[in-house]
């Protein structure tokens, strides 16, 4: 892999089947893109086709609803992540402008007297759904069966990571167990042609902050990863029912750095509307991450040192979150009352 090449598109089928050749080759492929940029496609997965048009149905349906109506579930009204984001919230890149995505936030259903919610856990609570989406029943049983879905597909990829480096499949199973996972859908309006694309982002150039991201686009392109040797730009083209895997900031700490969370950054140039939807798994919040095995050369020492789930991924909240919020003061000492023009969308 020395000149710049997309994410492959792996046939994740392999893992669930009996071919021991299929499967080596398979995690060797893995294990390839580890190394080089963190970043594959896979099909041949077992989440269904059909359920996830109907997770996408769901997610155009709530964006559809009006702002109002979106506004009642804000995420700022609880202190534990879940609900909606409005565009322009969020800014990852340095030097951009706030983001033009709206999100919302779901995870697993964390009644108040839970104890991860009692001890306040990384986005642990109950997940605030929209009363006025059409069909709200149908809408909250796809969006969970969605996510118990994806989990267990995140589950089959970290059992094939833990195979990339020489590990038993179970390794990780301490910190999947009692894992905490962020879903959101996303909505990216059309961006005008004629924008600043300098200023204008989707999601600006950023690394994910767990372990691992399983995300599903539509049809609209718009997601690139660099290529950070040549610092090329690399489309992830939307292959139908594939889904990116990446791997995240915490996953290149306990891999040494041997393995890669790379940047990528969504700019939605297509005169579309697109969706998608990233299912971020950040672990057991207790879970201890330290150097996994095989990850150093002889003699060489853990570059870092151990850290909890909760406290890694609550820093990286803090630190995105904050420079959004800087920025927008900074607009307005400055008496600008109003950020650059976004496309109106469903307006
Ligand atoms: C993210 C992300 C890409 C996309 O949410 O971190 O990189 O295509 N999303 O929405
Ligand atoms: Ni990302």
């Amino acid at each position: 892999m020395s000149t710049p090449s997309a994410p492959p598109i792996l046939d994740f089928s392999p893992i669930y089947g009996e071919d021991g050749e299929a499967k080596t080759r398979l995690v060797e492929e893995v294990r390839k893109c580890c190394h080089y940029n963190g970043f594959f496609q896979i099909t041949g997965h077992h989440v269904p086709l059909e359920l996830q048009r109907r997770v996408m149905n769901c997610s155009k349906r709530f964006f559809d609803l009006p702002l109002e109506e979106k506004l009642k579930i804000d995420k700022n009204l609880n202190s534990f992540n879940r609900g909606y984001e409005l565009l322009r919230s969020q800014m990852l890149e340095v030097g951009t402008g706030p983001e033009l995505k709206e999100g919302l936030y779901i995870g697993e259903e964390i009644p108040e007297d839970h104890p991860y919610f009692l001890q306040k856990k990384l986005n642990s609570g109950p997940n605030q759904w929209p009363q006025a989406v059409p069909d709200t029943e149908e809408f909250q049983k796809t969006t969970m069966e969605y996510y118990r879905a994806v989990f267990e597909l995140a589950k089959d990829v970290l059992a094939v990571l833990a195979l990339t480096l020489g590990v038993e499949s179970s390794y990780f199973d301490p910190l999947t167990a009692g894992a905490v996972a962020t879903m959101r859908f996303l909505h990216y309006p059309a961006q005008p042609k004629d924008e600043d694309e300098i200023l204008n982002r989707g999601i600006g150039a950023h690394t994910d902050f767990g372990c691992v991201t399983l995300l599903l686009q539509d049809e609209v392109d718009g997601l690139q990863v660099l290529d950070a040797p040549t610092g090329e730009w690399l489309d992830v083209k939307p292959v139908p029912g594939a889904y990116v895997v990446n791997l995240g900031n915490l996953f290149m700490r306990m891999a040494n750095d041997k393995y890669k969370s790379n940047t990528h950054r969504v700019i939605n140039k297509s005169g579309k509307e697109r969706y998608s939807i990233p299912f971020f798994f950040s672990g057991n919040p207790d879970y201890l991450c330290e150097c996994l095995p095989n990850c150093r050369e002889s003699g060489e020492d853990a570059k870092y040192p151990a850290i909890t789930v909760q406290d890694m991924v609550t820093a990286s909240y803090k630190e995105s979150y904050g420079r959004a919020e800087k920025y927008k003061k900074e607009m307005e000492t400055k008496k600008m009352d109003e950020l650059p023009a976004v496309a109106a969308v469903g307006a």
